[in-house]
């Protein structure tokens, strides 16, 4: 299978990212999806050109038309796909298509980039990794809490060593408003009707996995649902609401993970982890801020009436990062979901470019996504305790 390496001319390139390998010609991306498939910034990457666009829907191919200046349309993925010179593609349409869109494209030779979740069953996941093994395709799932500058911060302070072990973590995702895209302006169900709220877990697990380096080995669940009509006509037969899963990490942390599309507490999207030298509590809807407790070194440990260390709690304006200057200049801008779309353009972009595999590669996104299947399953069977399998990680 052809892979395509871009080795050549210095171009801009070099100069933000030092020992990166340049390349003469952009990434040719096709962008299938026009509505949060339009909210990336394919168009300000000095390395990419959108060659083509895809809707089903002629409003949102406009958008997608208009927003990366794109005259090549397209309704029909498969003939985009075709679209002469196209090295990549970005799939940003309902989940239940992310599997199908992202093999068949694989299989015609482009590289991917998918919305969350990778897929919907361990059999899609499982499909989706066999094509990305069997053709040396580049994947990557555009998981955007991955990004968040809160979660950057924590990764690499747990790469540093800085929260000492994590003993225990959490995260939650509270989607406000979830109900009004259950219906479509016609008030006919969307893909969204009913579905299982652990179907779509990344945006947590997407911040436990990466910032803890474990990954999560079993699960018990308890959902909640109640007499709604979309709790008992969905496609899904998916009777929750929200869905809490406690995990067991690989090295036998607690995690509890939230999904909840049902409940009176503000819209978020937030992890805590608990280290033994420092702890990181990111900000709540009701005001309060990212919060880093450390245990205070250098010879000032205070320590309490029963001889333990005691936490030194730091509010630091520091933390509120944002890591533009990580990010070629044109694309310092801000961006959706706590700015995180321009770094994810920027990582898909520039694995294709240096031919590696992208941060949130097939295994780390699987990684993501089958913990909450088998957290889904494990309520469905009222929190029994299941193991959840292991896909391996990417090779070095
Ligand atoms: N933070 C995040 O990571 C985040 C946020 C929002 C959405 N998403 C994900 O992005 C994806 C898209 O979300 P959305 O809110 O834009 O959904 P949506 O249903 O509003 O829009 C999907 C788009 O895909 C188009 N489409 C559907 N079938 C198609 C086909 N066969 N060929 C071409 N186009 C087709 C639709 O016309 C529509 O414009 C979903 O999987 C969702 O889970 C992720």
């Amino acid at each position: 299978m052809q892979r395509r390496t871009f080795l050549t001319a210095l171009g801009a390139t070099a100069a933000f990212l030092p020992g990166a390998r340049a390349q003469s010609q952009p990434v040719r991306i096709g962008i299938v999806g026009g509505r949060f498939g339009a909210t990336f910034q394919w168009h300000l990457h000095p390395n990419a050109r959108v060659e083509a666009v895809c809707d089903i829907s002629k409003p949102r191919l406009d958008t997608l038309s208009e927003v990366y200046r794109c005259g090549n349309r397209y309704e029909d993925f498969r003939r985009m796909l075709q679209h002469p010179g196209l090295d990549a593609v970005g799939v940003f349409t309902p989940a239940p298509l992310h599997v199908w869109m992202a093999e068949t494209a694989i299989n015609a030779g482009k590289h991917v980039i998918s919305a969350v979740p990778a897929g919907l069953s361990i059999e899609e996941l499982e499909r989706l990794l066999e094509a990305v093994e069997r053709t040396g395709m580049r994947y990557m799932m555009a998981e955007t809490s991955y990004y968040r500058p809160e979660v950057v911060t924590c990764r690499e302070m747990a790469e540093r060593g800085e929260f000492g072990t994590i003993v225990y973590s959490e995260a939650e995702y509270h989607h406000e408003g979830l109900l009004e895209l259950m219906f479509d302006d016609r008030r006919l169900p969307t893909w969204r009707h009913g579905f299982p709220p652990m179907w779509y877990p990344t945006h947590c697990t997407g911040m436990i996995v990466p910032v803890t380096g474990e990954r999560l080995r079993a699960v018990s669940a308890i959902g909640w649902g109640d007499d709604h009509e979309v709790c008992r006509t969905n496609a899904y037969h998916n009777p929750f609401w929200n869905t809490t899963g406690l995990f067991e990490t690989e090295r036998g942390k607690a995690s509890r993970v939230t999904v909840a599309w049902h409940l009176a507490a503000g819209g978020t999207e937030r992890g805590q982890f608990y280290g033994d030298r420092a702890s990181f509590l990111m900000d709540r809807p009701e005001g309060s801020p990212d919060t880093l407790v450390r245990i205070a070194r250098n010879g000032q440990t205070s320590i309490d009436a029963n001889g333990y260390p005691e936490g030194k709690v730091e509010q630091q304006e520091a933390l509120q990062r944002d890591y533009l200057e990580r990010l070629p200049e044109p694309m310092r801008v801000p961006s959706g979901h706590g700015g995180s779309h321009t770094h994810l353009t920027h990582e898909f972009i520039q694995a294709i470019a240096e031919d590696r595999h992208p941060a949130v590669n097939v295994w780390e996104a699987i990684a993501y996504t089958a913990p909450g299947l088998v957290a889904h399953e494990s309520a469905l069977a009222g929190g029994e305790r299941m193991q959840i399998p292991d896909f391996g990680r990417a090779p070095a």
